[in-house]
C-alpha cells in the first residue's frame, strides 16, 4: 500500500523520530554503495517558485540512484485545465512518485488519492511539512533535545506555522505562538491543538521562555498584492536583537529561508551568533533523503 506524506499528522512521534535520526546518519558520511531508488524516477510539480526544496529533493534523489524529472504546472496540460485525477493516473504510469508544491492543501490531497503511488507536499498554503522536518533535526543536532524544546513563533499563521502546530501536537513539545491580530492559523487548525500549543498575544512574551525562535516572511507565495498591507500590519512584530535579549542567553533563531531581511528579521540576527538558519537550509538535503528513502521506497515496486 503507497504511503503519502500530505501533512506531518500522517507521521507518528516514531516516523518523525526515525526521519530525523536518519538524516543525521546520512549527514555524518555517504551513503553506502546501497541505491535504493536506482531504476526510479520521481517527478517534481512545482506551481510555485522554489530553491531549497527543489534543488535539495533533486539531489536527494539522485544521491539514493534515481532520476528527477522536473515539470512546472505551466509546461503540463495542468496549466489549460486537465483534471487533477486524469493527470495523476497517467503520471502514476509513468513515474514512481510525486513531489508537489502548489496552492491548495485539496488539490494535494486530490493528486494523492488518485495516484497509485506516494505523493509528498513540498509547500501548499496550508502546510511545508518537509520543512519543519528539517528544522527538527537542525533543533535536535543543535543539543536541544525535543522533550526540553519549546519554541516561540512569532509572525504569520501561514504554512509554516501550521507545520509546526502539527509538529507540536504530535511531539509534544512547548509551542509559544504570537500573530498580530487578524493574522491566525484557520480556526480548524487551532481547534485541534494539544494543551502544549499556547497563543500569546505579543513577540515579548513568546520569546521569555523559549530556547527557539522561529519566524517567516510577512507575505507568503501568492499573497504579493497584500504585501504592503502586511507591512504595515506586522510593524512590531520583527525579530532582532532586542527581541532575543528578552529570551534566554542561549536561544537560537530559525526561519525557513527565503527571507526579507529588515521586515520580519534583521541581517544582524540572520548573520548572528545565535542564527542556525543555514543549517536548516543544509539539512533539507539529508531529511529528503532520509523521508525518500524510509517512506517512499517500501511502496515503490523494487
Ligand atoms: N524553505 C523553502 O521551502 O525554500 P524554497 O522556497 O526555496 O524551496
Ligand atoms: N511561508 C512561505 C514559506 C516559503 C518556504 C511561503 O509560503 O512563501
Amino acid at each position: 500500500m503507497k504511503k503519502d506524506l500530505l501533512t506531518l499528522k500522517d507521521l507518528t512521534k516514531e516516523d518523525i523520530v526515525d526521519i530525523i535520526k536518519r538524516a543525521e546518519e546520512i549527514k555524518k558520511g555517504p551513503l553506502k554503495k546501497v541505491k535504493p531508488l536506482a531504476d526510479h524516477t520521481i517527478g517534481l510539480i512545482f506551481d510555485k517558485q522554489s530553491t531549497r526544496t527543489r534543488v535539495s529533493f533533486e539531489v536527494a534523489i539522485y544521491k539514493l540512484g534515481g532520476n528527477a524529472i522536473f515539470l512546472t504546472s505551466s509546461d503540463t496540460q495542468i496549466a489549460r485545465g486537465e483534471p487533477v485525477k486524469d493527470t495523476a493516473r497517467v503520471l502514476s504510469s509513468y513515474v514512481d512518485g510525486l513531489i508537489v508544491r502548489t496552492y491548495s492543501q485539496k488539490q494535494v490531497e486530490e493528486l494523492a488519492k488518485w495516484s497509485s503511488i506516494p505523493v509528498i507536499n513540498a509547500l501548499t498554503d496550508m502546510y511545508h511539512p518537509c520543512q519543519v522536518l528539517s528544522d527538527l533535526m537542525t533543533v535536535d543536532e543543535n543539543r536541544v533535545s525535543l522533550d526540553n524544546l519549546r519554541v516561540a513563533w512569532i509572525g504569520d499563521g501561514n504554512n509554516v506555522a501550521n507545520s509546526w502546530i502539527n509538529a507540536a501536537t504530535i511531539m509534544k513539545f512547548e509551542l509559544t505562538m504570537a500573530f498580530p491580530e487578524g493574522y491566525l492559523p484557520s480556526p480548524d487548525i487551532l481547534a485541534n491543538t494539544s494543551s502544549n500549543v499556547k497563543l500569546v498575544s505579543t513577540p515579548q512574551e513568546a520569546v521569555t521562555e523559549a530556547n527557539i525562535i522561529y519566524t517567516d516572511v510577512w507575505a507568503s507565495m501568492g499573497q504579493e498584492d497584500e504585501r504592503e498591507q502586511r507591512i504595515n500590519d506586522f510593524n512590531g512584530w520583527q525579530v532582532n536583537q532586542s527581541l532575543i535579549d528578552l529570551a534566554d542567553k542561549d536561544v537560537m533563531v530559525m526561519h525557513c529561508l527565503p527571507a526579507h531581511r529588515g521586515e520580519e528579521i534583521t541581517d544582524e540576527v540572520m548573520e548572528g551568533p545565535r542564527s542556525i538558519i543555514f543549517a536548516q537550509a543544509e539539512n533539507k538535503l539529508y531529511v529528503h533523503q532520509a523521508t525518500l528513502e524510509k517512506y517512499l521506497k517500501p511502496a515503490l515496486v523494487l
